[in-house]
């Protein structure tokens, strides 16, 4: 793969850098991509008759069974080379913020330090009941009780129609209009608001690398573009940086 010199000069010269990642990072740790995600057992179902509160309320067994089927893939995934080099970038570039839509850990379990969790972590539970638990203990159950009150818990995730946790969504607007180089990787950018973070970081001036398979509504707006896998585009890009690091 040839790298963009412009891009190569741009990230020698100390920017500030903004990440936001998609499941397409974590495709080649063998979890589906989101919309891929309705697989198997799961394929009559789209996200959006899953991922709602609406979808809660009429069949709480149906959405957390889902959710544990997700869990347990999770669990037996390991983070790949993109994960990896994200966090050795982290570590090398002062000004390196990583925002993720991903619910699946890996980019803290691959070293990867203040990662904004933008909707949420699927490993952790929360009761369903506005104000009580937020971070709730699982018991048994699909879903298990809330162990305060009873009520339904749910994973501790952003459902379509919820709004973005308070903290997150400031840190990754703040993030996004005050970066220099803004990269978007493995995500289709068509959920908002987090597709529209890049548009963000653009009007106020800053590059926007795209790391995808495929071309999305993004792509338009890039200034570079990596088209390939993020495992093996992101490990390219960090040798030609730095070829004295040594990757596993
Ligand atoms: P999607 O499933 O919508 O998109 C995955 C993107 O990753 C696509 O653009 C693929 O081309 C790309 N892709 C797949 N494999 C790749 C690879 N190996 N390397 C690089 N790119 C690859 O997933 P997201 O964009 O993450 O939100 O979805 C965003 C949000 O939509 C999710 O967080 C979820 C959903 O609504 C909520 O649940 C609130």
């Amino acid at each position: 793969m040839s790298i963009d010199c412009e891009l190569l000069s741009l990230l020698r010269a100390n920017p500030r850098i903004t990440v936001l990642t998609g499941s397409g990072v974590s495709a080649e740790s063998g979890i589906p991509t989101f919309r891929d995600a309705q697989t198997g057992l799961w394929e009559k179902f789209s996200p959006e008759e899953l991922a709602t509160p609406a979808a809660f309320l009429a069949n709480p067994s149906l959405v957390w069974r889902w959710y544990a089927w997700r869990r347990e893939i999770i669990a037996k995934a390991q983070p790949n080379p993109a994960h990896f080099t994200l966090a050795r970038m982290q570590a090398r570039i002062p000004g390196f913020t990583l925002l993720t839509q991903n619910v699946d850990g890996l980019h803290q379990r691959a070293g990867s330090v203040d990662v904004v969790e933008y909707h949420g972590n699927i490993m952790r539970s929360r009761c369903s009941r506005p104000g009580c638990l937020p971070d709730a203990p699982c018991g048994e159950g699909e879903p298990p009780p809330c162990p305060a009150c009873q009520a339904p818990l749910r994973p501790a995730v952003v459902w379509f129609g919820e709004s973005i946790p308070a903290y997150a969504h400031l840190k990754a607007t703040e993030a996004s209009e005050d970066c220099d180089l803004f990269i978007a990787i493995g995500t289709s950018a068509m959920v908002y608001p987090a597709a529209g973070l890049a548009e963000l970081a653009k009007s106020r001036g800053a590059r926007f690398l795209e790391v995808n398979l495929d071309k999305t509504p993004l792509s338009r707006l890039a200034d570079f573009r990596l088209q390939g896998p993020a495992a093996r585009m992101l490990p390219e890009l960090e040798q030609a940086l730095w070829p004295s690091v040594e990757t596993p």
